[in-house]
């Protein structure tokens, strides 16, 4: 618009200097029309000196004009080079233009099994921009036949092989039985590095191979990215819930999200900043609950979702199933499809620890026994208290969500608050108020 004007104007200066131009020549060489050559001899004696004057007043006029020109040139020449910053700027204000999404490339730890597919199927299947979110597959273990399955994706996929297959060193006390903690650690780290150092991203959403993404993943990590870079008090987004199991989450909130001070890993969602905060420091094994210390961790929260955004159908793992059978094969996979980045999730920022507090400790106190027999009046939610580690340890168990606890922070719990569904009304499982913070000599 602004150069189009100034083109304009620039052609309407051009045009009247040409004419006034030819007028004054006419005048200067041929005289007026009308005049005798007589009165045109004496006229250019006469009017000579003006003319003279008048042509060198254009004469200037042209310079000015040019110079006007060129630096309007220079003015659209700069507006050009800048526009796709102000553009961003302008959105990040609210006006006019929106920016472009972040880019968060997704990185699929493999090793060898072929059943990659069904993780690298629904990923392919629910992507909605192949540029925002390019696929990184990084395969272990050096597996033929896994090898195969992953290149058959073609350029669907950047395909990254894990260099060093060789036996890693191990703590003796740790026996064989713990290399694939290792291997896999080592591999993480050196996944990792590919994606922020080679190929200088810097987001990334890790999914392990025997994980199946739900319709919204990656909406929801769309939509979550922004609040996770400006919020210093969260350092994750996870795409689970720890008691996500059918029954004991709210089928009718696939929209509610929620803050976790557990880890949970599982499909999950980092920043640039935090890899070059841990990288250096990357442990050698068991890497997850590494980052459930308190030296990692530092107090911040992770996002999760009510419901999980992805399923683990790997019941034979490193882990070799240990929770499988009781919970993981249970978990409720989302498959209502949030419109995350058209909603509002500013009660997730920091304000909501106090938020959260006055919701919990507003609720009504029942018993043990109310909330196992369904005997709940009112449609809740609901505060059950548990006075030690012991007594939720056991209160859990009985209620059955997971009961296993990290460094003093139990699966899921937000300041020490495990909230889940039990016959179809929400229960804060609860510390007494006046809650200090995590006692992590427990678990
Ligand atoms: C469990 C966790 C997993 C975590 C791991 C680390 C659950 C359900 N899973 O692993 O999120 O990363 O502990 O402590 O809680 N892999 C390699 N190299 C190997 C072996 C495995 O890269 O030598 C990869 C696999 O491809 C997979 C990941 O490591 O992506 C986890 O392996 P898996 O066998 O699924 O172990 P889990 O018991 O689920
Ligand atoms: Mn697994």
């Amino acid at each position: 618009m602004l150069r189009k004007r100034g083109l304009f104007r620039t052609f309407l200066l051009v045009t009247c200097v040409a004419i006034l131009v030819l007028l004054f020549w006419g005048i200067a060489v041929g005289g007026r029309p009308g005049q005798t050559d007589r009165e045109q001899q004496r006229g250019q004696l006469d009017e000579t000196p003006s003319v003279r004057d008048v042509v060198a007043d254009i004469l200037r006029s042209a310079d000015t004009f040019e110079r006007e020109l060129d630096l309007q040139r220079k003015i659209i020449q700069r507006i050009q080079t800048h526009l796709p910053r102000l553009k961003v700027l302008a959105g990040r204000t609210g006006q006019r233009s929106v920016p472009r999404p972040d880019v968060i490339p997704i990185l699929v730890i493999a090793c060898n099994r072929v059943t990659v597919k069904r993780c690298l199927d629904a990923l392919l299947q629910y992507r909605p921009s192949a540029e925002l979110n390019p696929i990184i597959v990084s395969q272990d273990c050096g597996h033929a036949e896994t090898a195969k399955v992953i290149a058959s994706y073609g350029d669907q996929v950047t395909f990254l092989k894990h260099p060093d297959l060789t036996d890693v060193a191990m703590e003796p006390q740790h026996g064989t039985f713990f290399q694939g903690y290792y291997k896999l650690a080592r591999h993480y780290r050196w996944a990792l590095n590919q994606v922020f150092k080679t190929l200088s991203h810097s987001s990334v959403v890790i999914v392990e191979d025997d994980l199946e993404v739900a319709p919204d993943f990656f909406e929801y990590f769309q939509a979550l990215h922004p609040i996770l870079k400006s919020d210093p008090s969260l350092w994750c987004v996870s795409a689970w819930n720890d008691n996500g199991m059918h029954g004991f989450v709210d089928a009718a909130k696939a929209e509610l999200l929620h803050r976790s001070d557990f880890f949970p890993g599982l499909g999950w969602m980092m920043l640039r900043e935090l890899w070059d905060e841990v990288e250096p420091k990357w442990p050698t094994a068991f890497w997850d609950d590494w980052m459930r210390r308190p030296e990692q961790r530092r107090d911040r929260a992770c996002i999760r979702p009510e419901i999980s955004r992805t399923f683990t159908f790997g019941e034979y793992g490193v882990s070799q199933g240990e929770f499988y059978h009781k919970y993981l094969r249970h978990m409720k996979l989302n498959s209502r499809y949030v419109p995350f980045t058209k909603l509002d999730h500013s009660y997730l920022k920091e304000r909501y620890g106090d938020e959260f507090k006055n919701k919990v400790y507003s609720a009504p106190v029942v018993s043990y026994e109310e909330v196992k027999q369904g005997k709940l009046s009112g449609s809740g939610p609901f505060r059950l208290q548990y006075s030690n580690m012991d007594s939720f340890m056991g209160l859990a168990q009985n209620l059955g969500i997971m009961d296993d606890l990290k460094y003093g922070v139990p699966r899921a719990a937000y300041r020490g608050v495990v909230t889940f569904m039990s016959r179809g009304k929400r229960i804060y499982l609860a510390p007494p108020l006046g809650w200090t913070g995590y006692d992590s000599s427990q678990g």
